[in-house]
C-alpha cells in the first residue's frame, strides 16, 4: 500500500528525508511523446535539485525541453522514466488524486498566455485556485486581497478581467499564482506577451516576492536579461542540461 501525505495519508519518512538543498528533485528523468506512432525524446537523463528559496531559470533555444521540463516538476504532466519528487515525494508514486492535491496546495502557475475569465472579475479569476482547494469564504477572501495588495490591484478586486491591460492582466495572473502562500511558483514566459516597460516591472515584482516571501521561484524563458536576475541559470539543450551557472557566476 502506498503511503502518502498527499494521498490523505501520513508518510512515515517523506519528512525525515526531505531536505530544503533539494526540494525539488529529479532523477534520471526522461520524457518520450508519442506522435503517430514515432516516439520523440524531449527530455534525457535530467538530474537536477531546486533549494527551498531559490529564484532558477530554466533557458534553451525554442524546442529544447523547457516546457517540458517545467510541466514534469510542476506535477502537471508524468515523466517516461526516472523520478521526479517535491520534498521527497515522489509524485510518480502518488495516485492522480494525489498529484492534483499536491499542485493545488504547494504550487502557483503564471504562464505568457493569461488563462484568465475575461468575464469574471479580478477577484474571481483570483480566487479560482483557492476555490479549487475547498477554501471557506473568510480565508478565500483574506488570501485574495493579500495577493492583490501584494501586486498593487487591491482597488481592482471588482473590474471584469477583460477591461485590463496586458500588465494588469499578468498581476492578475501573479496574485492568482500567489494565493493560499504556495511553496513554488512556476512561470513560463511570464513576460512574453508584454511590452518592455511593463516586462521590467513585472520582473522586479515577481523578484521581489521571491526575497520577501521566500517562495521559490522556477522561470521558463529564453529572455537572457531575465535569466541573469535569477540567482542560478539551467541551460537546457536537445533535450538535456548543457550547462548551470549559480549565483556568482551569473
Ligand atoms: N505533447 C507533445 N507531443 C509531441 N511532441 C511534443 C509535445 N510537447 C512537446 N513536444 C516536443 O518536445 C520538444 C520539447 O518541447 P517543449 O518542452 O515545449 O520545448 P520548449 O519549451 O523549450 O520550447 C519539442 O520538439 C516539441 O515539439
Ligand atoms: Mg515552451
Amino acid at each position: 500500500m502506498k503511503l502518502s501525505k498527499f494521498d490523505g495519508r501520513k508518510s512515515k519518512t517523506s519528512k525525515q528525508k526531505f531536505d530544503t538543498r533539494n526540494m525539488l528533485e529529479t532523477i534520471n528523468l526522461s520524457k518520450t511523446y508519442i506522435s503517430d506512432g514515432v516516439g520523440y525524446d524531449a527530455l534525457k537523463n535530467i538530474n537536477l535539485q531546486i533549494e527551498q528559496g531559490e529564484c532558477a531559470a530554466i533557458i534553451g533555444k525554442s524546442g529544447s525541453g523547457k516546457s517540458t521540463l517545467m510541466h514534469l516538476l510542476a506535477c502537471l504532466d508524468l515523466p517516461t522514466t526516472g523520478s521526479v519528487s517535491f520534498e521527497g515525494e515522489d509524485y510518480t508514486l502518488l495516485s492522480e488524486r494525489g498529484r492534483d492535491a499536491l499542485r493545488n496546495h504547494k504550487f502557483g502557475f503564471v504562464f505568457q498566455q493569461f488563462f484568465l475569465n475575461g468575464r469574471e472579475t479580478v477577484f474571481e479569476n483570483v480566487v479560482l485556485p483557492m476555490r479549487i482547494r475547498g477554501a471557506d469564504q473568510y480565508r478565500l477572501t483574506k488570501d485574495a486581497m493579500d495577493a492583490l495588495e501584494a501586486v498593487g490591484l487591491k482597488e481592482m478586486e471588482a473590474k471584469r478581467a477583460k477591461d485590463l491591460s496586458g500588465g494588469e492582466k499578468q498581476r492578475v495572473c501573479i496574485a492568482r499564482a500567489l494565493v493560499g502562500k504556495p511553496q513554488v511558483v512556476f512561470a513560463d514566459e511570464p513576460t512574453g506577451n508584454l511590452d518592455s516597460n511593463t516586462s521590467e516591472a513585472i520582473e522586479d515584482m515577481i523578484f521581489r516576492l521571491n526575497k520577501e516571501t521566500g517562495i521559490t521561484l522556477i522561470i521558463v524563458t529564453h529572455d537572457e536579461d531575465l535569466a541573469r536576475k535569477c540567482n542560478r541559470i539551467i541551460e537546457l539543450k536537445d533535450g538535456m542540461i548543457v550547462s548551470e551557472q549559480k549565483e556568482k557566476e551569473i
